[in-house]
């Protein structure tokens, strides 16, 4: 991503200071005593990062919160045209603004479209390793999780279109082991293993799922953070026919760290789907909070040249941890990462059992991780390492895992 000159020198500055962010409630930082038994790991897990947002927000946060009366609030057609012409300008696609539902969360929203379009006792399709609210909120609803997972070649991870097929068909006249899927749940980039999914993988899933009758809900929060050398494809971009069997989740709280400030949005180009999607988030789902709103709206009208900023801090962020967990964490490989601020690390060639791992992690290196196992099947064995925090952070962790594994081998 190209940054200005002069500005790459300034932004640095800004990612590269180290913020207190104890004493804030931050899940994170405060609660490490409750999650890991300690509060003197440093904290590398929650996928939140570890700067302040772009001025532009904050500015708009200020303002408004002068303003003093926070009454009920509701988007309008401003913030419709806000997130139209950010999909267009940043990723090509065209979004009618009648697609846009908004919600307060990606995970509340995801769980919503799940109880509202699958029924208790019918499938859906995860792909695990994969982030771990995916599987609350199937099991919330009472479906059932089908698990594709995902396989690991050379290092890299891919779909399983052939298992993704055979989990479809209920038609040889067998009697299936699983019922046939209703839904299928993408996350794109995937969280953790850091893909960034290709229009060519993405068209072949989305043919399994349209001669299936399969609806697409993707998950595509981490979609602005993109490294070089790779494109995202909103799987609703690829025809007319996938967007009408789709839903598209996002916000702009990851890559702006405005997650304390839910504010996000279900693309639905399906009438009929958003209609009964709309009938259900009226019982339950609230409309964004004010000051979530007012996030959202700077960040797409100003947060651009802060964002690319931003990526281009992490691009080396992304190459410095890769580069290091190559060269100095013995046995360890990493998964380098097309998309995501997330480092999947593979501690397998170590030959722990669970409990050593998060015992060799939390109590000799001291720093908090999320665990492989939490994500499901595939994930044992692997530790995620979140890597939006300054450089000398990271380097600090790194060094205390390398310290850590070097005194086991
Ligand atoms: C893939 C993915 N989806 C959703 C979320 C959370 O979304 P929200 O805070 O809007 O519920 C995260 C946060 O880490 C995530 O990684």
């Amino acid at each position: 991503m190209a940054v200005e000159k002069g500005l790459k020198s300034m932004t640095d500055k800004q990612f590269d200071e180290r913020v207190d962010r104890t004493g804030t409630n931050s899940v994170k930082w405060d609660y490490r005593d409750e999650i890991f038994g300690r509060s003197d790991v440093l904290p590398m897990w929650v996928a939140d990062s570890d700067w302040p947002t772009s001025g532009q927000v904050i500015d708009a946060i200020v303002e408004r919160a002068k303003h003093g009366v926070f009454g009920y609030t509701k988007p309008g057609e401003e913030t419709d045209e806000l997130v139209v012409n950010w999909w267009k300008k940043r990723y090509g696609w065209e979004v009618d603004p009648s697609w846009i539902v908004y919600t307060n969360g990606v995970v509340p929203a995801l769980s919503m479209v799940i109880e509202s379009f699958v029924r208790p006792g019918e499938g859906v399709v995860l792909q695990p390793p994969v982030y771990y609210p995916f599987f609350t909120s199937v099991e919330r609803g009472g479906s059932q999780i089908l698990s594709n997972e995902l396989k690991m070649e050379n290092g890299r991870y891919r779909m399983d279109h052939d298992n993704l097929r055979e989990l479809c068909n209920d038609s040889d006249g067998s009697i299936p082991a699983s019922p046939p899927p209703t839904m299928m749940v993408l996350c794109n980039p995937h969280n953790p293993v850091g893909r960034v999914w290709t229009k060519k993988e993405l068209e072949r899933l989305a043919d399994i799922c349209l001669e299936k009758d399969v609806m697409m809900v993707s998950d595509d929060i981490h979609s602005e953070f993109i490294y070089e050398g790779h494109n995202y494809t909103p799987i609703a971009s690829l025809s007319e026919e996938v967007a009408k069997h789709s839903i598209t989740l996002t916000s702009p709280s990851k890559a702006f760290n405005t997650a304390g400030l839910p504010a996000s949005v279900a693309i639905i180009p399906d009438e009929t789907i958003r209609s009964r999607f709309k009938v259900a988030q009226n019982k339950v789902l609230k409309n964004p909070s004010v000051f979530g709103l007012e996030a959202l709206m700077a960040a797409y009208r100003d947060g651009e040249k802060w964002l690319n900023a931003q990526i281009a801090y992490l691009q080396e962020n992304m190459e410095f941890s890769y580069g290091f967990a190559k060269e100095k964490i013995p046995l360890v490989n990493p998964v380098k990462p097309e998309g995501t601020i997330l480092l999947w690390l593979d501690f397998r060639p170590l030959g722990l059992e669970k409990e050593e791992l998060e015992d060799l992690m939390v109590n000799k290196a001291r720093v908090g991780l999320d665990f492989g196992h939490w994500f499901g099947p595939g994930g044992e064995g692997f530790v995620r390492l979140n890597f939006a925090c300054p450089r000398s952070t990271l380097e600090e962790g790194l060094e205390r895992i390398s310290r850590a594994v070097k005194s086991k081998t």
